[in-house]
């Protein structure tokens, strides 16, 4: 069975209860770590990443197996077949993903009808839709303005992703160039239209210095919430183990944690912890996660390692977390936020 074959029954098997044991974390677990970022309450910080459920069509198992929300998406206007398969491929030496899936998806009817329907199920489980632009349109702050008008009062939060790095020209949104035209057109749409649901933008890790600090200035200066650092990588490092590499497509899991985790420390000193950054790029244990929290993320997502450890890795790494933070003397995981640079200022002062 090829590997998006296997995604698909594991995603159905999740649906019907078949697989992903339900998980109850302990009390104290719980308050360490619940959080209420731009106001919306968080149980947990870590969350399912865009991709995983591109057609929303297990949301309620997401509770159940003891995640804190769920970025669904990327979603169009309009159905998209994406690129032809196979399209993801496992690199099993590795424990990483290369895929070039190009964006498939239902577009906004069948995704946000699956959201309605499993609404009344959840209890409290963020639901963040993940907005790309369709295939052919040529005018990208039209879909991602009429993307969030369908998101709100839907969605409780709204990443815009401008660095899918499979579809062409796609990449290029996050230049600063491009960005600016989205983002002012995003402000805009809010303010007219009164809408109150946050707004992140996802970028990818293999930005320049210079670009991420212009457009991170951009974020703010257009209102944007926060930051999802980071997508896939188009790097092949040079200590993969996997030979014979598709040459297209996107790198996920543990070769891309460090770039990734080095990406939210830059974000997070280059707004001085003002954007809030869910943190997500190869994390498959609790150091992961807690490397990617001290270096500042608020939140956090995984995909590739759900892949290859299965859905316990979930409460292994929530509860490994809290106990990470326990040893470090944290009460509670807000003060670890950017903890790393916090010490590097106490030794400089
Ligand atoms: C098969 C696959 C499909 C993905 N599709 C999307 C997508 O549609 N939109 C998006 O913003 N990110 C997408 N991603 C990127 C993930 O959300 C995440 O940023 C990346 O995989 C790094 O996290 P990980 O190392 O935990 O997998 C996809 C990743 C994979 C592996």
């Amino acid at each position: 069975m090829d590997a998006e074959t296997k995604h698909i029954w594991t995603l159905r098997a999740l649906n019907a209860g078949l697989t992903g044991k339900t998980v109850r974390y302990d009390r104290d677990e719980l308050a360490m770590l619940r959080q209420e970022i731009c106001g919306i309450q968080f149980m947990n910080p870590l969350g399912l990443a865009a991709g995983f459920d591109k057609y929303a069509r297990a949301v309620p198992a997401y509770e159940r197996i003891g995640l804190g929300f769920a970025e669904l998406g990327s979603v169009t206007p309009l159905p998209q077949p994406g690129n032809p398969r196979p399209r993801m491929h496992k690199l099993w030496a590795d424990q990483a993903m290369i895929n070039h899936m190009g964006l498939n998806n239902p577009g906004y009817t069948e995704f946000f009808k699956s959201i309605e329907n499993a609404r009344p199920q959840l209890k409290n489980l963020p639901i963040i839709v993940n907005l790309a632009k369709g295939k052919d349109q040529t005018d990208p702050a039209a879909d991602y303005v009429n993307g969030l008008k369908t998101c709100a009062g839907r969605a409780d939060m709204v990443v815009l992703n401008l660095s899918c790095p499979n579809v062409t020209n796609f990449k290029n949104l996050q230049d600063p160039d491009q960005a600016t035209p989205i983002l002012e057109a995003i402000a805009t749409a809010r303010h007219k239209n009164d809408i109150t649901e946050p707004v992140f933008v996802k970028i990818g890790p293999d930005l320049k210095d210079d670009h991420l600090q212009t457009l991170i200035t951009l974020c703010m200066q257009t209102c944007i919430n926060g930051i999802v650092a980071t997508n896939l990588t188009h790097h092949r490092p040079a200590n993969l183990k996997t030979k014979n590499l598709p040459e297209h497509g996107g790198l996920s899991g543990p070769p891309l944690r460090d770039q990734s985790t080095q990406v939210i420390g830059k974000i997070y000193q280059m707004s001085n912890g003002r954007l809030p950054v869910i943190g997500v790029g190869g994390i498959s244990n609790a150091q992961d996660a807690y490397d990617k929290i001290r270096a500042g993320a608020s939140l956090l997502e995984l995909y590739t390692a759900i892949a290859y450890k299965g859905f316990e890795v979930v409460p292994e790494i929530v509860v490994g977390l809290a106990n990470l933070l326990k040893n470090d003397s944290f009460t509670h995981i807000s003060a670890a936020i950017g903890a790393d640079h916090k010490a590097v200022e106490r030794l400089a002062s």
